[in-house]
């Protein structure tokens, strides 16, 4: 590269990060995945290594995020919010590099004992200044550019994990504590599902959501979103005894009440590290948060004050991340999937792309709506998520790249939602205020019924081992299977003659399905696909009516006598059991003996009888299977969602959307000791 195409391609890259800096730290609005802008930070900050003629001032290179809003009042933080350098080494091989650079940094040899090293989670959220003056809340503040950020108290004392007061009798005259504010996977999921249902936007990421939500100017919205926090370190303090090392300021915090994440260790040398990044790896998507890697930091602040910073960095702490959640990739078609309740979700084929650990090539776009808002189209250059075990998703359009015939008009026309199933042919229906168009064909759709024999045959439904997508398929298409009950007629010849199915297999997977006859009746009553009844809902049917028989003669008011089972579930139930063609195949169920019936187990007579609670985060002292226990021995019922029907909410530590809800439909919230106390009242 000539020094003349060094410097086009500086300030070109400037000018992209400048503005993907704006698009994500000011309007909450990314425009390109983190991955891709960590590329171009990389390719800056080698190009202006290799080129220090060109460096800069004022190269996004030289700092550390966006100008804040007007709106907010602005905070000048006395130390500053600093960032943290990210390994370029994605490899475990990593963390070698960083103790590496740690121990020539000290000046240390072979011969020296190894550094101790603190590591953490590198939590994907909103970083933050808590100020707590004499124990008590008196500001919080977003990093912003590092030395000024914004004054978002109002929206973070919404945040339930945040003590307004340090539990302590003698507090500190000033401690500033930092850390990150995030949603929950499970708040995210929540939020999106019901932003859906209503046909409004959804979040495009939880990092996104806890961003958008602290710095919303109406503190009533940003309480919506229920926001978590943990501290990772502190800012400036007055009055605080400093302890020797990292862990033990995360331990004097977790002390004072403040939220401190478990997931952590202290340990010498590289190995620690090693092994943490490992652990974390292979725990990563059962973390109930996001996380784009660890954080490794030299433990002792001695040690720390000795290594300092350069730059904006210090020179004592790595992030070592994970392969990135978010890709960018092209849409090569738009198709439609029929589900079991002929539910119509338009799915993008997408180039393959390596996201979340693994390759994509299908991402769902949810609904008519979410297609339309997104305008996603063939040809689009999109951003793919996929994060946990949730399903990949398109997040947005990099409109920029969209292929365009001229100026203004795109190559691709927009998405129409088909007005025929793509399965049976038969005409699409889409009821007003359901976000779902849906094929009205019901088990007459080919596509609807494979689906429902998949379902029955799930995991926490029949549970038949090894009948999947691929069979059910087959077993349909070739006409040996048109409903759940043809399954247990099934020969060993007719499955061996499947394709790709080898004499044993097929053995194997008749002798699955003789396995599953004689399931608890919830397990049946779940694997029937009954529309709005969930595995918790069946339980509940279950232990209340007892018999199948005693389910299907319940009216509307005997239903509603089931905690959770309101109007919606119980016309459900109803329209179910109506339909002859479902009661013919329960029929044959039954002469195959797939269920066994138990005993009616009604709500039991007690002070709390009648009562209805719902339970909602971590309670200090009883599990929520004892807090379960113990409201149903006194004869109360515990739902799983707030409605109208609840009568209390017991809400712990960062409890989720059920404390919002209950507390705008007027319920009654108690903690653990509330309860307990209620418990108690009956037993005097
Ligand atoms: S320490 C001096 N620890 O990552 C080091 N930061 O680029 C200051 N972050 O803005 C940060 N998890 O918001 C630290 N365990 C952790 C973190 C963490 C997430 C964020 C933080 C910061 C950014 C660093």
């Amino acid at each position: 590269m000539t020094p003349e195409q060094a410097a086009h391609r500086i300030a070109q890259l400037r000018s992209e990060i400048e503005q993907a800096n704006h698009d994500y730290y000011v309007l909450d609005n990314p425009t390109i995945p983190d991955a891709e802008y960590d590329r171009r930070f990389r390719e800056l900050q080698a190009l202006e290594a290799e080129h220090p003629d060109l460096a800069s001032a004022d190269s996004p290179s030289q700092r550390v995020g966006g100008k804040p809003l007007a709106a907010f009042a602005q905070v000048r933080h006395r130390v500053p919010m600093l960032s943290i350098r990210t390994e370029t080494d994605t490899t475990p091989a990593g963390a070698q590099a960083f103790d590496a650079r740690v121990r020539k940094e000290l000046g240390l040899t072979e011969a020296d004992p190894a550094v101790e090293y603190a590591a953490e989670l590198k939590f994907d959220g909103l970083a933050m200044s808590l100020r707590y003056e004499h124990g008590v809340l008196v500001q919080a503040a977003t990093r912003g550019d590092g030395e000024t950020g914004e004054d978002v108290t109002q929206n973070v004392r919404t945040v339930q994990v945040i003590p307004l007061r340090l539990d302590t009798e003698d507090p500190p005259e000033l401690l500033e504590v930092r850390g990150e504010v995030y949603l929950s996977r499970g708040a995210f999921e929540r939020y999106n599902e019901r932003q859906r249902a209503l046909g409004r936007p959804a979040l495009v990421n939880p990092r996104n959501g806890a961003a958008g939500s602290i710095r919303q100017l109406d503190p009533a919205i940003a309480a919506q979103r229920p926001l978590s926090f943990y501290c990772y370190g502190i800012g400036e303090t007055v009055g605080w005894a400093l302890p020797a090392s990292h862990g033990e300021v995360l331990d004097r915090l977790a002390a004072l009440g403040l939220p401190v994440c478990a997931e952590r260790v202290v340990g010498p040398g590289s190995d620690t590290l090693l092994e943490f990044h490992r652990a974390i790896a292979a725990k990563r998507d059962g973390l109930p948060f996001d996380i784009d890697g660890v954080v490794y930091k030299v433990n002792r602040l001695d040690l720390q004050r000795q290594l300092g910073f350069v730059a904006r960095e210090p020179r004592w702490a790595v992030a070592h991340k994970y392969p990135a959640q978010e890709e960018l990739t092209t849409v090569e078609a738009i198709e439609v999937q029929v589900g079991r309740t002929g539910a119509i979700t338009p799915v993008a084929r997408l180039a393959p792309v390596f996201v979340g650990g693994v390759t994509v090539t299908n991402a769902t776009l949810h609904n008519e709506d979410e297609v339309r808002r997104k305008d996603v189209r063939v040809g689009d250059t999109v951003i793919v998520r996929r994060a946990g075990d949730v399903i990949p998703e398109v997040v947005s359009v990099v409109l920029e790249r969209r292929p365009m015939r001229d100026l203004v008009t795109p190559l691709s026309d927009a998405f129409e939602m088909p007005r025929t199933c793509p399965e049976c042919g038969a005409p699409v229906l889409r009821i007003e205020g359901e976000a779902a168009a849906r094929c009205t064909n019901g088990l007459s759709c080919p596509a609807q019924r494979k689906q429902a024999i998949v379902h029955f045959a799930g995991r926490r439904a029949m549970d038949i081992e090894g009948l999947g997508d691929k069979l059910v398929e087959q077993l349909v298409d070739k006409g040996l299977v048109a409903t759940p009950a043809d399954l247990y007629g099934l020969t060993l010849e007719a499955v061996a003659g499947l394709e790709r199915m080898a004499e044993k297999s097929a053995a194997n997977l008749t002798a699955a399905i003789a396995a599953s006859r004689a399931r608890d009746l919830h397990r049946f009553i779940f694997a029937l696909g009954i529309r709005n009844v969930g595995e918790q809902t069946a339980k509940d049917l279950a232990r209340h009516f007892g018999q199948l028989d005693a389910l299907m003669a319940a009216d509307e008011t005997a239903l509603m006598q089931v905690a959770d089972v309101g109007p919606v579930v119980a016309k459900s139930i109803l329209a179910f059991f109506a339909e002859a063609h479902n009661r013919a195949v329960i029929e044959r169920l039954r002469a195959a003996g797939a269920w066994k019936d138990g005993e009616a187990r009604p709500a039991a007579a007690g002070h709390l009888a009648g009562k209805t609670f719902v339970l909602t985060g971590t309670l200090p002292m009883l599990s929520r299977d004892q807090a379960k226990g113990i409201i149903e021995a006194a004869g109360g019922k515990v739902a799983g969602s707030v409605s109208k029907k609840t009568d209390f909410v017991i809400a712990g530590s960062d409890p989720g959307s059920k404390f919002t809800k209950a507390q705008e439909l007027g319920i009654a919230t108690l903690d653990e000791g509330g309860l307990l106390a209620l418990i108690n009242i009956g037993s005097n």
